[in-house]
Formats: structure tokens, C-alpha cells, sequence
């Protein structure tokens, strides 16, 4: 198992072409440790939440992305935050994949970090994303926590994160999560 490549699916919640938190989940691409996969998961095509719809069957782009998370061996949750919270993106690909009824979500190891242009680097918005966790019963890592503040003064213009700090933070934060998402992965599935 030790020697085994760590999957982690990477799931942003900012669309946005020169998002600051795309631009940190391809610098935890970066920095993950050589035993540690990191693909990167679309949540843009995913329509809004609506039982009416999920009742004639769910989208093609939810039962893809609740396959990816079910393959993975952990995930990496990049958040914006927005009005204090977490964006409506993220949440409703959340909402989504929490009515399939495999349950990709339960029982997985994540890790959360964020990145905003504001002084608490999207903390709020963390915080509300923990409390969801519990509701899918996933294992979130509780330290490092990764919240890039000032963002605007952390990545180029190209989008390189150059902050020193929080690229050593985002190194520490991944090696947890692999350690993490192997013990979980290796504990007996109704433990
Ligand atoms: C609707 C909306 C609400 C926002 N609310 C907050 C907020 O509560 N806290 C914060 O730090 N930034 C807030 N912002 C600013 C975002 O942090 C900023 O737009 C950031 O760049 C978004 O992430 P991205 O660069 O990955 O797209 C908000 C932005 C939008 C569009």
C-alpha cells in the first residue's frame, strides 16, 4: 500500500479563466509529492440543482464527476469564497453528487484550501465547507490550513503562485493528505 500512487481529485469552485484558486490547485499540481496523482475534475457543465431533473435521471456530468470521486483516493477542494460562504458552484456540484445513491463522497479523506484577494483567504468559506463535510461524511484534514489572503499580491500575472509561505503550506497540507487517504483507504470498509 505505502508504495502505491495516491489518486486525488482536485475540484475548484471558481470558473473563472484567471481564477486565483485555479491557479492554486495547478500549483498543488506542482507541489504534490511524487507518490501523489492530482487530476483536475470539471464542474462547469453541471445544471442546476433540481429534483424534477433528478427524478427523469441524473446528468451525464454528475454521474461523471460521482465516478471520479468515487475512483479517487482522496480530494482537494480549492474554494473562493463568496458572501462569507461557499460559491454556489461549488455547493451545487456538491448537492448534486450528495443524491447519488453510491455515495461517492462517504467516507473519503479531503483537504480544503482557498485563495482570496481579501485579508481572511477565504476562511469563512472553509469553515462553511468543513460543516458540509460532515453531511457527507467525509474526513476532512483539520492542519495545515491553507488559506491564501491577499491573493493578488501571491500569483503573477501568468498565475504562478510565488508566495513562499503558502507554496510550503499547500507542500505540507498534500503530504497530509496522502498520508490520510492511505489510512483511510486501508481501514476495513465498515470501520
Ligand atoms: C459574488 C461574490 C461574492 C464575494 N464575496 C467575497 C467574500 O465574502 N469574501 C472574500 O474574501 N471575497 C469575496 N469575493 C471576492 C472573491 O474572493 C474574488 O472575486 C476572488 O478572486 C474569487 O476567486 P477566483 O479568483 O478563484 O475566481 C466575492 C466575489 C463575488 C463575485
Amino acid at each position: 500500500m505505502s508504495d502505491k500512487i495516491v489518486n486525488v481529485l482536485g475540484i475548484c469552485g471558481s470558473l473563472r479563466q484567471k481564477s486565483f484558486n485555479k491557479a492554486a490547485l495547478q500549483a498543488a499540481i506542482e507541489l504534490a509529492p511524487s507518490d501523489m496523482r492530482i487530476e483536475v475534475a470539471a464542474i462547469g457543465d453541471i445544471p442546476l440543482y433540481n429534483a424534477d431533473v433528478q427524478e427523469k435521471g441524473f446528468p451525464a456530468a454528475v454521474e461523471t464527476l460521482g465516478a471520479k470521486i468515487q475512483a479517487a483516493d482522496a480530494l482537494l477542494l480549492v474554494t473562493p469564497e463568496y458572501n462569507y460562504s461557499v460559491p454556489g458552484v461549488l455547493k451545487n456540484a456538491i448537492d448534486w453528487v450528495s443524491r447519488l445513491p453510491s455515495q461517492p463522497c462517504a467516507g473519503k479523506g479531503v483537504a480544503i484550501m482557498g485563495a482570496s484577494p481579501s485579508m481572511l483567504g477565504t476562511a469563512r468559506a472553509q469553515y462553511h465547507l468543513r460543516q458540509i463535510c460532515v453531511f457527507l461524511d467525509m474526513y476532512p484534514i483539520n492542519k495545515p490550513e491553507v488559506m491564501i489572503a491577499n491573493a493578488s499580491a501571491k500569483f503573477d500575472e501568468n498565475g504562478k503562485l510565488h508566495d513562499a509561505v503558502s507554496r510550503e503550506l499547500i507542500g505540507k497540507l498534500l503530504v497530509s493528505l496522502g498520508k490520510w487517504g492511505r489510512h483511510l483507504q486501508a481501514r476495513p470498509r465498515d470501520a
